[in-house]
């Protein structure tokens, strides 16, 4: 190819855990805790060449109407172990865990992050979360709660304190001298005082093979935007489709100047759900089949439930829409990720698109819930990544597959080589570790004591 080279597709696997897009009822569907479960999607997305494997994180379970809610599969080990298990039976895939900022300590986060990264030859990232209620706070213990701004000012200053802990072993600190062994010249104590914290010590580990490991953002308001901006490598989002794409794309790159930063410095990957078929129709149909088992009768209901805050098991799914209003009750699922900020707009709408399409609660549930982005033969889906991705929707996708372990296989034998005959996505790992597939610099100041230690 002649001309500007071809802006490059990042794509991450995401282990499909505590949700609903799991088909969890297929009989190909196998355990979300079984190690095995996690080197199948780790080697898939490795063989396929992504840049990364990703777990979110759910840390209290959820509950719906004082139950637990039973349509999500709960349960999943601790994610740094996890990692680093993973880190020892992969070679080159980036290893990336959501861990939250709210209940976890600068030092703690700094010595885990550090240790995946050194484990793993520089493939560590931690996606920042901040959390969005007090229910999983309780699990901490914690008397109150801090209200969002504190929290994303809490993850500010985390960010900063163990990036100042990672920072702290200067590029000479470590001598390597192969008769006399490895000793430290000096190792300085490190000092932060802030709103937050206020911490002084020695941090435990040379600088890691990232110096940084990559930093992941994934809040969506205005402060998760900013605090993305100011601190993140990339931001892991919900805004899929084309326009949406283009303008969170466009807002948050935006930010990125006032912070001295350059547009190719964070890089926006959001969540997609694809369904292959041999034709379109084909791609269809199975598309079709998956939201029907994902969104079953007593799913639809729950969803319901969700906006409306009251029971609606009474309500026929395969029925018109409630008569009645939401109510404020929020609580009645406890442990969600997001609310409806206002149900009964909400209920409106929904109330007048079921109307105008003439749908039962569960088809417009399927509707409102839709993930399935990309649905079609093996070229069309390759297509309309990389058409998102050249129309800077987007630089890449976290792929969610819709079964656990082996959801991914299809794409990377069918999708991937679609994509490297566009000449959009790498043939072959061309770094070692995650900052250089997702071309993003090196904290200049730790490649020499990298080298010593690495040297030992
Ligand atoms: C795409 C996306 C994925 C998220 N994944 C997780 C997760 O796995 N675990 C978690 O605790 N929070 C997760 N969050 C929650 C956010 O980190 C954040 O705590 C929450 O959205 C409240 O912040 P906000 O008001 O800025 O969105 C996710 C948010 C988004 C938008």
């Amino acid at each position: 190819m002649t001309g500007t080279p071809r802006k490059q597709i990042h794509l991450a696997a995401h282990f499909p855990g505590v949700n609903n897009t799991t088909v969890w009822a297929d009989p190909a569907s196998k355990s979300q805790i079984d190690f095995d479960s996690f080197v199948h999607l780790a080697k898939t997305a490795e063989r396929g060449l992504f840049d990364f494997f990703f777990l979110a994180e759910g840390l209290r379970l959820r509950e719906h109407l004082g139950r637990i809610h039973d349509l999500d599969v709960v349960g999943r080990p601790d994610t740094f172990t996890v990692l680093n298990a993973l880190a020892g039976v992969t070679d080159r895939l980036g290893l990336a865990g959501t861990i939250n900022s709210t209940y976890n300590e600068p030092f703690e986060l700094a010595k885990q992050f550090a240790s995946l990264d050194h484990l793993s030859g520089g493939r560590a990232a931690w996606n920042v979360v901040t959390s969005s209620d007090a229910f999983t706070g309780e699990n901490f213990r914690r008397g109150g709660y801090l209200d969002h701004a504190d929290r994303y000012r809490r993850a500010a200053e985390v960010v900063e304190a163990t990036r100042k802990l990672w920072d702290s072993w200067a590029a000479d600190t470590l001598v390597v001298d192969r008769s006399a062994g490895v000793f430290a010249r000096e190792i300085p104590e490190i000092r932060h005082r802030g709103a937050q914290f206020d911490i002084a010590g020695r941090f435990v580990l040379p600088p890691s093979p990232q110096g940084h490991p990559v930093l992941l953002q994934a809040g969506d308001s205005d402060d998760g935007r900013e605090f993305g901006a100011a601190a993140a490598d990339a931001i892991f989002t919900g805004h899929g489709t084309l326009e949406a794409g283009q303008r969170f794309y466009a807002d948050v790159k935006g930010r990125l100047a006032k912070y001295g930063r350059s547009p190719d410095e964070l890089k926006i990957l959001p969540a997609a759900t694809f369904v292959l078929g041999d034709s379109a129709r084909d791609a269809e149909d199975r598309a079709r089949h998956i939201r029907y088992q994902q969104v079953g009768p007593q799913t639809a209901i729950a969803f319901l439930e969700q906006v409306w805050g009251r029971d609606l098991s009474g309500y026929d799914p395969d029925g018109p829409l409630p008569e009645v209003d939401p109510t404020d009750n929020v609580n009645i699922t406890r442990g969600r990720v997001r609310h409806a900020k206002d149900p009964r707009a909400v209920a409106e709408e929904w109330r007048a698109r079921a109307e105008a399409e003439n749908l039962s609660i569960r088809e417009l549930i399927i509707e409102v819930t839709a993930r399935q982005q990309f649905v079609g033969t093996p070229a069309a889906v390759a297509e309309q990544i990389d058409t998102y991705v050249q129309a800077d929707a987007s630089d890449g996708f976290i792929l969610v597959p819709h079964l656990t372990p082996a959801g991914l296989d299809e794409f990377v034998e069918r999708v991937v080589p679609e994509l490297q005959e566009r000449g959009s996505f790498r043939t072959e790992y061309t770094g070692t570790t995650l900052r250089e597939h997702l071309g993003l610099r090196h904290p200049h100041h730790h490649t020499a004591a990298h080298e010593g230690a690495r040297a030992s």
